[in-house]
């Protein structure tokens, strides 16, 4: 059961002061009655809900992808730095947070969410979730680097790292995709075969790749195959 006004802000993506608003002035019908108390519970599995004649879909979780530029940190909250929470502009953003870390100087895809049950097991090393990342090293990469790099390395932990796999690019850049998600694991791999990061991209996360017609800094909310893609449906 959910109040009404909760279930217009979940379903429609507006603020409390809106749903209000719509109820008040008679636009939210249940079960084909107009019902202009927003406090009136309702079961969001069962019931029938239209706004100004169209029906509700209900959705508790919302999924979006950010293409984060570098300078900005992934943290809900900072009191130096500009966080990724402040480039996404959606409705009860308290509720939302991104899915892993990536560093300060990192770009690419960022998943941000309010379903924390999924977010857990995505990141639950248990669960291994492929992540692609455009690598831009300082330093030649040869064939001998990339096997190392393939088969896994030693970056200083208790294991190597899992296997993974990786496509030249150019003799500097490589597309490496790994299935763990340890501190710096990208940039310490690299110091593992005796190179530096210069430039770092994430371009996917688990099925999930990111939109080429995001701009860094801008984001929209997943579709519903992605979304579904994520849950590995
Ligand atoms: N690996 C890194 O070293 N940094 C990131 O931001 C992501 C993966």
């Amino acid at each position: 059961m959910i109040r009404l006004d909760k279930y217009l802000c979940d379903c429609l993506g507006i603020s409390r002061k809106e749903a209000k608003e719509l109820v008040k002035t008679g636009s939210v019908r249940i079960g084909g009655s107009v019902c202009k108390n927003e406090g009136f519970k309702l079961n969001e599995e069962t019931d029938t809900v239209t706004v100004k004649g169209n029906e509700c879909r209900y959705q508790r979780y919302r999924y979006y992808m950010l293409n984060k530029p570098a300078g900005v940190i992934t943290a809900t909250v900072d009191p130096v730095d500009k966080t990724v929470m402040e480039l996404v502009d959606i409705v009860n953003k308290k509720d939302f947070f991104p899915v892993g870390r990536l560093d300060k100087d990192t770009v690419g895809l960022l998943i941000i969410t309010n379903d924390g049950e999924l977010a857990h097991k995505l990141l639950s090393p248990k669960y291994h979730v492929d992540k692609t990342y455009l690598v831009e090293a300082e330093s030649e990469l040869t064939d001998a680097d990339i096997s190392k790099l393939e088969n896994g390395v030693d970056i200083g932990d208790d294991k190597v790292t899992m296997p993974a796999s990786v496509q030249r690019v150019e003799s500097k850049k490589i597309r490496l995709t790994i299935r763990e998600g340890r501190y710096h694991q990208v940039k310490r791999m690299l110091e593992a075969v005796g190179n530096k990061v210069i430039y770092l991209k994430r371009l996917s996360f688990g099925a999930v790749w990111l939109d080429d017609k995001l701009e860094e800094g801008e984001f929209r909310e997943l579709t519903s195959e992605e979304t579904e893609s994520l849950k590995g449906n």
